[in-house]
């Protein structure tokens, strides 16, 4: 049973708790169509996405990348890269900006599919980037915005109510 999309965007939560069973190929490829289908500057889609399901890649990862130890247990990474070259102007600003919407689309379509997920940081830390780039191969103009780590939720992490009135400006500051 899918739950619709409020009630989704509401309880997704990083999750960095996992069983240990394997996604399944199916849902990764509908966690990827959901990233595709962000919005994206001009059209121009600047992204690239690296699945990792191989267990030695996914603990080499964690060798480099101190906050995403969770990758071992969740069974699953997925790497979402920016091209700068691909975006608007050519712009490293606007890939990121993309990437950033592709990578959360992946986050709430994981809680869809009752999966959990969390973005662990890679850019802007140059020599994690540098560590990411060098582990799979990824050329250097391209740039390594996250790993996002993808499993079965053990139902240890909670969606935090983080809504505050007092953040809301209405027609002026
Ligand atoms: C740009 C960015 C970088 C993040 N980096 C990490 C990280 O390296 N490791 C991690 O466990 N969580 C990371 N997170 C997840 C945040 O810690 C998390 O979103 C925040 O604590 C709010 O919790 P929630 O996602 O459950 O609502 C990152 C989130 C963002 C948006």
């Amino acid at each position: 049973m899918i739950k619709d999309a409020l009630t989704t965007i509401q309880e997704r939560k990083s999750v960095r708790h996992f069983t240990g069973k394997q996604v399944s190929n199916n849902d990764i490829e509908l966690l990827l169509h959901a990233a595709m289908a962000a919005p994206a500057a001009v059209h121009m889609l600047p992204w690239k996405f690296i699945v990792i399901t191989d267990k030695v890649k996914l603990k080499a990862l964690t060798e480099g990348l101190p906050f995403a130890q969770m990758l071992k247990k969740a069974g699953t990474g997925i790497v979402v890269c920016a091209v700068p070259e691909e975006a608007a102007m050519n712009s490293e600003v606007y890939a990121i900006l993309d990437c950033t919407c592709a990578s959360e689309n992946i986050l709430i379509a994981a809680e869809a599919l009752g999966l959990g997920a969390v973005w662990t940081a890679v850019y802007p830390n140059n020599e994690h980037m540098d560590f990411v780039r060098k582990e799979l191969y990824i050329p250097k103009h391209i740039i390594p915005l996250n790993v996002i780590p993808v499993g079965h939720p053990t139902g240890d992490d909670k969606a935090q109510v983080k809504y505050d009135a007092n953040n809301i400006h209405w027609e002026k500051w």
